[in-house]
């Protein structure tokens, strides 16, 4: 990934002096936005340069194993719940969400077959097959159309309805995913 945001490292782990308790959770959330964004790219680009770099590749799965998973669950078990207690009747939330919610169901389920195309095409070294480009490409399709929800519609929400309180409460929940995550023997995506 040759233009990676300054707040993030080239493995996907945020940079020094800017882990997530550090920052305000929803601009956590979106800078998480912006990095996927950029993976999404690096996948597109797959399907018509075959001089990817393997180190963009690697970089994409780490994003993909590491830190998509903890972003989804920060969203799933602290955003979502705390947007559900906090929007006013108005905001007709509870239709949104589920559908964020479906979406997250969805990439959880396709995620581990994209991982599986991008280590076949590191091992192979050869460009990915056509069926594979769609797959790919679907893939980040729908990515984008979450994102761009999520980015025009939730995160706008929440910074009109959280109070400062709300957003130091999310950060504490963001803080225990991911000792979760690490607990569990998953990967350090902080
Ligand atoms: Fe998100
Ligand atoms: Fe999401």
């Amino acid at each position: 990934m040759r233009k990676l945001s300054h707040t993030t490292r080239p493995d996907g782990k945020r940079a020094k002096g800017n882990a997530a308790s550090d920052q305000n959770p929803l601009d956590q959330l979106y800078e998480d936005h912006m990095y996927e964004r950029q993976v999404c790219a690096m996948i597109d680009r797959l399907a018509t340069d075959t001089q990817q770099a393997d180190d963009d590749i690697r970089v994409a799965m780490a994003f993909l194993r590491c830190r998509l998973p903890l972003h989804m669950r920060n969203e799933d078990a602290a955003l979502f719940p705390m947007l559900r207690q906090r929007s006013e009747p108005e905001d007709d939330i509870e239709r949104a969400l589920s559908r964020l919610e479906q979406d997250h169901s969805n990439i959880e389920h396709n995620t581990p077959a994209v991982l599986k195309l991008l280590e076949e095409i590191v091992a192979s070294q050869a460009r990915p097959s056509s069926r594979a480009c769609a797959d790919l490409m679907a893939y980040t399709a729908a990515a984008r159309r979450h994102l761009i929800f999520e980015n025009a519609i939730i995160l706008p929400l929440a910074r009109l309805r959280l109070a400062p309180e709300d957003c130091a409460a999310l950060s504490a929940a963001f803080r225990r995913q991911h000792d979760a995550q690490i607990s569990a023997g998953g990967c350090d995506a902080a």
